[in-house]
């Protein structure tokens, strides 16, 4: 197994791991789970569309894990020179190769380039749902700093006015 720079070409397979992966872990997935369908579009076209634009903006920062010939994982991050903060957007194991390692691997990789690339802190993102990547990610020296809440209505209908706090008056 090697880890690798991203190259054009393995944007579809990196999409395709993505919606392999993110079925359980995804915002855009919840999003589906209380809604359905957003202007016609499921919650892996907008997850691919993610991690899509994650390899525009930063290919150089874009790493994938070959097995024989295979790309099996893939991780991507984006350089902030104004806040010195890197961040790492995207993450993902075929799940056929976890548990062996590739994660690890990818998340090290990961961190080296940023510190290379003079960043002088790391930012990574999970979902509470998410309980592995919540044991992974302070393995790494990741320290929980903030929680944050979603929320999500459609437009296609008039609002429902505020409650009131109190009755009458
Ligand atoms: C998170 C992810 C990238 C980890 O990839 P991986 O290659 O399995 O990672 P590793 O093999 O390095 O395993 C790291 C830890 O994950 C946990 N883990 C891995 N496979 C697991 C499994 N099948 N069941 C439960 N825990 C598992 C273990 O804690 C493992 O460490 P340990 O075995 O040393 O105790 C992968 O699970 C994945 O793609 N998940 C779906 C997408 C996702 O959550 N991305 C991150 C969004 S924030």
């Amino acid at each position: 197994m090697v880890i690798r720079p991203y190259a054009p070409g393995d944007l579809p397979r990196i999409q395709q791991i993505t919606t392999d992966s993110f079925e359980g872990v995804s915002i855009d997935r919840n999003i589906e789970a209380e809604y359905g369908l957003v202007a016609g579009r499921d919650w892996k076209e907008r997850k691919a569309r993610d991690v899509g634009v994650d390899c525009q903006v930063q290919p150089d920062g874009v790493f994938v894990a070959e097995d024989a010939g295979v790309a099996i994982g893939y991780i991507t991050t984006r350089l902030d020179r104004f806040t010195s903060i890197g961040r790492i957007p995207n993450l993902a194991v075929d799940p056929g190769y976890r548990g062996r390692g590739v994660g690890t691997l990818l998340i090290e990789h990961a961190i080296a380039w940023l510190r290379a690339h003079g960043m002088a802190m790391a930012k990574i993102e999970t979902l509470v749902q998410n309980e592995r990547g919540q044991v992974l990610y302070p393995r790494f020296g990741f320290r929980e700093v903030a929680r944050q809440i979603h929320f999500v209505m459609p437009l296609d209908e008039p609002a429902a006015p505020p409650e009131s706090g109190s009755e009458g008056g």
